[in-house]
């Protein structure tokens, strides 16, 4: 392992080493490795949620001016590794704002992560009003519930958009979950900011697994300092981290 990484990953299990007395990241490995419930503690502890509403914002704005107008029929968007939901609930406003524009469409969003706590989160879609930075004052009252007595200075997403959104825990570094595969092929693929904790190889196994589920002429959307190897994969890059497959 990339001695980096591995001091990243030491210092993130440093607790639960201590709490099981196992002396070192080999010995955690060949434990967690036949302990299930270990592995999702090992999951949590390692992974990092940070995101935000209209994150890396020219790509909601290239999704809207350029990329819905190629799509045709039902329009099929997958948000993967999605975080705590913001990302997903950010594609949401952004499709109902492109539908009050044009022609109404039909449309699906699934959304994953591999952290059960971050999908949990995001299922509720519950977030602090001053994390919200929306880039229109009125989208807060379209979208969004303000919280009352205990729930004072939080926000939640309306049940109807939370209803347009299914979320999945799902590995990237596997083939899509049922679930998410039978709505395929989808029309954009966002997965940002995850591919930089993966090492060569693991990003070239997770970016097959997203474009075997993206239809020819779709898009796949990564981090803005992320990078996709054209040569390797059969895709076009368009700039600012949105590739097209061939
Ligand atoms: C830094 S956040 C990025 C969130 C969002 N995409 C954004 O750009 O704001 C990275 C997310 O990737 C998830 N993640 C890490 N490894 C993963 C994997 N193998 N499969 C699926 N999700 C993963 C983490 O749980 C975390 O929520």
């Amino acid at each position: 392992m990339d001695p980096l990484k591995q001091s990243f990953a030491s210092t993130r299990l440093n607790k639960r080493m201590r709490v099981l007395s196992l002396k070192d990241l080999d010995a955690y490995s060949a434990y967690t490795l036949l302990n299930q419930n270990e592995l999702r503690l090992c999951i949590e502890a390692l992974v990092t949620h940070h995101t935000r509403f209209f994150r890396e914002d020219e790509h909601f704005e290239k999704l809207s001016s350029q990329l819905l107008v190629d799509t045709a029929g039902v329009i099929k968007l997958w948000c993967a590794a999605c975080s705590s939901g913001e990302e997903a609930y950010t594609l949401a406003i952004i499709l109902d704002q492109w539908s009050r524009k044009g022609t109404e469409r039909r449309y699906v969003i699934q959304a994953s992560d591999i952290s059960e706590q971050a999908v949990s989160v995001a299922r509720a879609g519950i977030y602090r009003q001053s994390a919200l930075a929306l880039p229109q004052t009125d989208w807060l009252a379209r979208y969004f519930q303000k919280g009352t007595g205990s729930q004072l200075g939080k926000c939640r997403v309306k049940a109807e958009f939370r209803a347009k959104i299914n979320f999945h825990s799902h590995n990237l570094l596997t083939p899509a979950v049922e679930k998410i595969a039978r709505d395929g092929p989808y029309d954009v693929i966002f997965c940002r900011n995850v591919l930089i904790y993966f090492e060569k190889s693991t990003q070239q196994a997770v970016i097959g697994n997203l474009l075997s589920c993206l239809k020819p002429g779709g898009h796949l959307i990564v981090g803005m300092a992320e990078h996709v190897d054209i040569q390797v994969q059969k895709i076009t890059s368009l700039g600012s981290g949105v590739y097209k497959k061939m």
